[in-house]
């Protein structure tokens, strides 16, 4: 099987040096690379700017924005069976991106923000008979609720609800919501612990 793991954070410009990201450090994406491809199965890697080495063996897209993200997993998603997307991505973007270095001139800026691509609700549109796992970053008491919203909108099979401690973090703690509501499986330990535990119940669940 092949699978595209998408992961790290996007970068929205505001000029060539100046951008609107968020502290994904990649880490769980590319731990579930690695349990892929110790499971036998080829890992696609669509990687937001990390400080992380790609893991030996698999093939790895460097990508920057969420338009080229957007892009980079369309052309992708099509040779591969199924989808799994830890990205943080950026939902909104400066409706313009200056070129240069913005200089200051002593007055309050406004920035207005536009919203960018949902990425994997498009390739939830497109799965036909490919599976679609994403996560959900939840902050609040309608954690479950909120991720469940987020399944049926992309059209997901799966989501895997975590939490914002979950960013820059060695650890983390998810839930398996499937598409029948319910939390199906939780696992916690360190993210390569929890990379091999998500993979199986991938394995397991979703594949046929
Ligand atoms: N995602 C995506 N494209 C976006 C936003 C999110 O592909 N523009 C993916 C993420 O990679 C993740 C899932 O959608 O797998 C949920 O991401 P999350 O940030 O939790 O939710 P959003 O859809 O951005 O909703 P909100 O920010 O309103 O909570």
């Amino acid at each position: 099987m092949r699978i595209l793991i998408t992961a790290g954070p996007t970068r929205e410009y505001l000029d060539d040096v100046r951008y609107l990201s968020n502290a994904s450090s990649g880490r769980m994406g590319y731990a579930i690379v690695d349990a892929v491809q110790a499971a036998g199965h080829e890992a696609v890697l669509v990687s937001g700017p990390v400080a992380l080495t790609p893991p030996v063996g698999c093939e790895v897209h460097d990508v920057e924005t969420t338009e080229e993200l957007h892009d980079v997993c369309n052309q992708l998603f099509v040779r591969c069976d199924g989808v799994i997307a830890t990205a943080a991505v950026c939902d909104y973007r400066p409706r313009e991106r200056f070129s240069g270095k913005l200089a200051k001139t002593g007055v309050s800026l406004e920035l207005e923000l536009v919203e960018t691509a949902d990425v994997l609700a498009d390739l939830g549109l497109q799965k036909g008979h490919r599976w679609v796992v994403g996560f959900a970053l939840e902050s609040d008491e309608f954690a479950h609720v909120n991720a469940l919203r987020k399944l049926k909108h992309k059209n997901c099979d799966a989501i895997v609800l975590n939490r914002p401690t979950a960013i820059g973090s060695p650890t983390n703690q998810i839930e398996i919501i499937d598409q029948s509501g319910l939390n199906v499986a939780a696992f916690s330990g360190t993210k390569t612990d929890v990379a091999r535990e998500l993979w199986q119940w991938i394995a397991d669940n979703l594949v046929h």
